[in-house]
Order: C-alpha cells, then sequence, then structure tokens
C-alpha cells in the first residue's frame, strides 16, 4: 500500500510545479475563484450518437469546447457535427479537423474494438488533437434476466463495451494526458453501480467495475494534474431501454411510466460542471437522480389515467 504518493516536482511551497497550461506554481490558475471553462479545450465524446453523449457532446460545444465524436453510427455523427458547426457538411466528409470549427473531429469508433480505439486515439495525438476531456460514455445494457437464464451473447455485449471498451478509451489517452500534466476523464457509470436490482446483475457488474477503475484510476493519476470522475445517473429517458430490449419500443417506454426521467440534457448539465471545475478542483463522483428516484429500489410513479 502506498500513501502519500509524491511523483512530481513540488515547488517549495509543496505545491506541485506548472503543468497545465493557464495553472499557475500555486496550483491556482486565472479560474481559480468561481467555477472554471471549458473554453477552447478538446472534449472528446464515446457514445455521440445518441442520448447522454449526443447531449454531452451539443452542450460542450455550446460552452466553447472543440469536440471530437465517437459512436458506431457514422451518419448519426456527422448530422450531429452538422448542428454543433453549420459548415460541417461542406468541408468535411472525411471526419478530420478545420481550423476554428466547434467540431475537431468525427470517427466510427467500436470501443470494443482495441486496435480501433488505439488507432483512432494515435490518429488524433499525431495531428495534435490530444484530448484535455474524454467523457467515456459509449456503453448500453442488453437484456434483462436472472443469470439462471441470461444469453451469454449479451454479457459479453455489456462487459465488452461498458468495461473492456471503457479501459480501452482510458488507456489511449491517459499516457498523453500524463505526459502533458493535464487532462480529464470522466466516466460514465451509473446508479446501478452502486445498487444491484433483480435480473440486472452483469450490467450492474460492468458499472461497479467503471466504479472501481475509476477510484483506482484516480489514485493512480494522483500528483499529475489528470483529473479522474465519474457521473452516475439514475433513470434517464435515452434508446438505452430500446437497446435493452432489443428494439421493444412498448416495453421500453414502459420504464419511464408515471416519472418525468432526466434527459440526456439534465446528466449533460452534470458533466458540464465536472468538466468546467477549476484545476485544483475534482468533482469525483456525482450521483444524479430523477427527483422521482430515490435509489435503484425507489422510484415514484404518478398513478396512471
Ligand atoms: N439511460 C439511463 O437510464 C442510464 C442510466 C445510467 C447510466 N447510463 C449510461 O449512460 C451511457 C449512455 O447511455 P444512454 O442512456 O445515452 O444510451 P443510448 O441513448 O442508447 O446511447 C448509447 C451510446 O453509446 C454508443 N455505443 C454503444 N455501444 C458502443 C460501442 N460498442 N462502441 C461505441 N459506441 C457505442 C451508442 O452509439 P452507436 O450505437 O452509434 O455506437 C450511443 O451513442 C451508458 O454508459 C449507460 O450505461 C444510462
Amino acid at each position: 500500500m502506498q500513501s502519500n504518493v509524491s511523483r512530481h516536482p513540488t515547488t517549495s511551497s509543496g505545491r506541485r510545479a506548472e503543468g497545465a497550461a493557464g495553472v499557475t506554481q500555486s496550483g491556482r490558475g486565472p479560474t481559480a475563484r468561481g467555477h472554471g471553462s471549458v473554453r477552447g479545450r478538446v472534449a472528446l465524446v464515446t457514445g455521440a450518437s445518441a442520448g447522454i453523449g449526443e447531449a454531452c457532446a451539443r452542450r460542450l460545444a455550446a460552452d466553447g469546447a472543440r469536440v471530437v465524436l465517437w459512436a458506431r453510427r457514422l451518419d448519426r455523427l456527422h448530422s450531429l457535427a452538422g448542428t454543433i458547426d453549420p459548415g460541417w457538411a461542406g468541408r468535411n466528409s472525411s471526419g478530420a479537423a478545420s481550423e476554428g470549427s466547434p467540431v475537431a473531429g468525427v470517427a466510427s469508433v467500436d470501443v470494443r474494438d482495441r486496435a480501433a480505439v488505439f488507432a483512432e486515439a494515435r490518429r488524433l495525438a499525431d495531428q495534435g488533437t490530444i484530448p484535455d476531456i474524454v467523457v467515456n460514455n459509449a456503453g448500453l445494457a442488453a437484456g434483462l434476466a436472472p443469470v439462471a437464464e441470461g444469453d451469454p451473447d449479451n454479457w459479453d455485449r455489456m462487459i465488452d463495451t461498458n468495461v473492456k471498451g471503457l479501459l480501452f478509451v482510458m488507456r489511449a489517452f491517459l499516457p498523453h494526458m500524463l505526459r502533458r500534466g493535464s487532462g480529464h476523464i470522466i466516466n460514465i457509470g451509473s446508479i446501478a453501480g452502486r445498487q444491484v436490482y433483480p435480473d440486472g446483475n452483469v450490467y450492474c457488474a460492468s458499472k461497479f467495475a467503471v466504479r472501481a477503475i475509476t477510484e483506482g484510476a484516480s489514485q493512480e493519476t494522483l500528483g499529475t494534474g489528470v483529473r479522474v470522475s465519474a457521473v452516475n445517473p439514475g433513470l434517464a429517458e435515452t434508446e438505452f431501454s430500446i437497446v435493452r430490449f432489443a428494439g421493444d419500443s412498448q416495453r421500453a417506454s414502459s420504464v419511464y411510466d408515471g416519472i418525468r426521467a432526466l434527459s440526456g440534457d439534465d446528466v449533460a448539465d452534470v458533466v458540464a460542471y465536472v468538466a468546467a471545475a477549476p484545476p485544483h478542483v475534482n468533482v469525483a463522483d456525482v450521483l444524479v437522480l430523477p427527483s422521482a428516484q430515490a435509489g435503484a429500489h425507489h422510484v415514484y410513479r404518478e398513478p396512471g389515467e
């Protein structure tokens, strides 16, 4: 066990010497008073083609970040890029960055594909687009069944995406961030990473893993200028349940019966706050629930008509 980790040169006052751009030797930058800003920073969002990821990309771009959009559905990413930057379609069919655009890149990346994640990260680094912020959001639930009846293919999809995919993305970008002495990984966990619910077994396990990986990486990067955080939503009405129930939209919508669930934008508000915290602040772990939810097992539903 290690304690009082000190891997970096410190100033005479005992604080880490300058690393991140805009951070003074005291560790206090121009944003030290009040909340900070993401303006001018590069933010990569995985799973940006729908739901929470799409909302995060829009929000971070609206707050002045240059966004890099990853997901498998490239057509959706291009149409999102076009709403963020109306000139996008005319200039970019390749997904490459162009000077001054709020969209710094678009790529079809399946986060389960380790080689694809590393190759795309390398391509970004080679063109000098190392993300300051990574919103590690791509994820899914597949099915809802007891272990005794579960589909092992669904288990593979969840573990490969939510755990290994999240790890591949961290592995691809953390070394660059560490070399630069700044950066912020924001992992999207879940209330399911704190409380198990019946038939949620493997999805819950994958989000418990996100929690362990986030906390572990936060300890490992201590004193480096790199931050690792988790934002853990409760019920959010996105495409999540449609994916979980393999396109059964009626079953999916019943998940939100009688409750005003979170929207992607509600979660993006929190992610934007976490991302904009000044360098000396790490909003390490946030649980964000609809007001009608008080845990995985406690949801208040308005009686139906
Ligand atoms: N909705 C909720 O109630 C809720 C609650 C807590 C946590 N979360 C978490 O929030 C995150 C986002 O979910 P959401 O609610 O926004 O669901 P969503 O609307 O279904 O969006 C999921 C996103 O992940 C992407 N994705 C899935 N598999 C991928 C893969 N292998 N490679 C790359 N991208 C992939 C999808 O894009 P493509 O299909 O185009 O690849 C899509 O953009 C997930 O990690 C989820 O576990 C959701």
